[in-house]
């Protein structure tokens, strides 16, 4: 009976697929069935042998807890004779010694008696981690719990791998934030690019400008329907973090080698700003309101006055915010600010006139030259739309291409670090079907688009490439008012992008990525991910 048994489970063994793993790894070696490892309840134990291995150890425990129901526990006492055990080591992992140590390297060794992870850097081990949960099986129920044999060997293509989202023109509370992030990780991406203030809303607690928040955090409806829309639906929409809330979320995101970058708009996109103090405007006596309706050139709008007192307001703003940030990396915006305003604006022609500057193009590069200044005073470094390069680009500003490539190619020329986010590859708000499920900014990115997307254009010199630093998917929320439809824009373009971001440039191979999906949306069935569930029929 006994062996009959172990036959049966042997030949299950047998059966399993080689495993499906997104992104890509560098290399792969697949072993032999007998040597699977078993994760066992209340035996298999998770060494660590460097407390700031700790977070990837804690993560690995509590998905097993939380979706196959199993405890396992930590240990930091090195035992050469454990028998059942997953070691996290901080150590050069010995099969690749190349020239150039890269803190998110890591090994994975899978055999019977043991699963080793080794990285030179905390960031590397958690990747390790990912990866070890894709070779478990994407059920729930899977007993024995196997992880499959295998050697691996594993480093990012690029060291920017991001991801953005926008929570002015929808909110959305931190325990999805949380969880945005958490999918973000288990993509292996290291930063997130969280949208924070639009001309929609404000959404962060500074305690030296309340009425940021009190006013700036709501509006009292949004257009119906695709812009330029069919009416107001009259229905008040807003919200806000504390800074208490961003802290939790930073810490939350650091667990797992996430940077957060904020993003506080100006000069344009700034009606949330200027409903709380339209002294900061161009029409200071003119009362404002949060925007309702999309689109930045309608005769509401306003973009903020390039005044002493609009720098000192903007100052004391990204004070706080650099404070709460540990990012290196400050986004200032700068996109689509309408020149109409400065056009208009006595004030503005005279500082114009006065300082030498062409014209409003000219005002725009003195606007964010004197915010980097004062950023880079406190040693961090902005990051703008590519707008920021019209008029002259600011000494040390790092450059995101959305209006296609262009932006990015004559950043990089300058020798200015860029992330490639062309808005027709990298924009996850775009329709996903030629005729979405529900209603989406009027533009089609299917799957194989993001996924065959290079971001290195072929158009810059091998010098010129390195300033490619990475990528990153947008999602704005013009359209997408809860968290299941955020879940639905993402999957599986994230999956997609993951790929395009860490594995090598030859490995990319889009019929394989579509086989592999297959699993990674069992895998999503088992966690409640609300990925589209068109990408299922045949
Ligand atoms: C942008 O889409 N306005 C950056």
């Amino acid at each position: 009976m006994l062996s009959a048994l172990l036959c049966l489970q042997l030949s299950s063994f047998a059966q399993y697929p080689a495993p499906s793993l997104i992104p890509q790894p560098v290399e792969m070696k697949i072993g032999r069935t007998e040597d699977n490892f078993t994760i066992a309840n209340n035996s298999t134990q998770v060494f660590i042998s460097d407390s700031s291995l700790r977070p990837s150890a804690e993560f690995f425990i509590s998905f097993i807890k939380k979706h196959y129901l199993l405890d396992l526990t930590l240990t930091t006492t090195a035992d050469p004779n454990r028998k059942n055990v997953i070691n996290l080591i901080k150590e050069y992992p010995a099969q690749q010694r190349t020239n150039i140590e890269n803190p998110e390297q890591y090994s994975l060794e899978v055999r019977a008696k043991s699963v080793s992870i080794r990285s030179s850097a905390p960031a590397g081990a958690f990747y390790g981690i990912q990866t070890l949960i894709q070779l478990l099986p994407p059920s729930a129920k899977p007993f024995p719990l196997q992880v499959k044999a295998v050697n691996i060997t594993d480093f990012p293509r690029f060291a920017y791998r991001g991801m953005h989202l926008d929570v002015s023109r929808h909110f959305f509370d931190i325990s999805f934030i949380k969880k945005y992030i958490n999918y973000l990780a288990m993509h292996k991406l290291n930063y997130f690019h969280w949208h924070l203030t639009d001309d929609h809303g404000w959404r962060i607690e500074i305690k030296k400008h309340p009425r940021l928040t009190a006013v700036g955090a709501w509006r009292d409806g949004s257009i119906i329907g695709l812009y330029p829309g069919k009416g107001n639906d009259g229905i008040r929409h807003g919200g806000y973090y504390t800074q208490a809330e961003v802290k939790e979320v930073i810490k939350y995101a650091a667990d797992r080698y996430i940077t957060i970058i904020p993003e506080i708009e100006m000069p344009g996109h700034s009606m949330a700003v200027l409903a709380a103090y339209p002294e900061l405007s161009t029409t200071p006596k003119q009362p404002k309101k949060v925007a309702e309706t999309w689109g930045i050139f309608n005769k509401f709008n306003n973009v903020l006055l390039p005044s002493d007192q609009t720098f000192n307001f903007l100052e004391e703003v990204l004070t706080e915010v650099m404070a709460l940030f540990p990012s290196p990396y400050i986004h200032i915006g700068g996109d689509e600010c309408s020149k109409i305003w400065w056009k208009q604006s006595a004030f503005s022609q005279q500082l114009i006139k006065e300082k030498g500057l062409k014209d409003e193009n000219g005002l725009q590069s003195y606007f964010i030259h004197r915010i980097e200044k004062f950023v880079n005073s406190k040693g961090k470094t902005i990051i703008g739309w590519d707008e920021i390069l019209d008029g002259g680009l600011a000494p040390n500003a790092i450059v995101m291409s959305w209006r296609g490539e262009k932006g990015g190619i004559a950043a990089a020329k300058q020798k200015h670090k860029v992330i490639m986010t062309p808005e027709n590859f990298m924009y996850f708000n775009h329709s996903q079907f030629l005729k979405d499920d529900s209603l989406t900014a009027a533009r089609y990115l299917p799957l194989a688009d993001v996924y065959n997307y290079e971001p290195v254009p072929a158009v810059l010199t091998p010098a010129e490439a390195k300033y490619i630093w990475g990528g990153q998917g947008n999602l704005w929320t013009e359209y997408i008012t809860n968290p299941a439809k955020v879940e639905y824009m993402l999957f599986p373009r994230l999956d997609a992008l993951s790929e395009v971001l860490w594995s090598p440039k030859p490995k990319r191979n889009f019929v394989n990525f579509k086989e592999r999906l297959k699993e990674q949306f069992r895998r999503y069935d088992m966690m409640g991910v609300n990925y589209s569930k068109r990408y299922l029929k045949p």
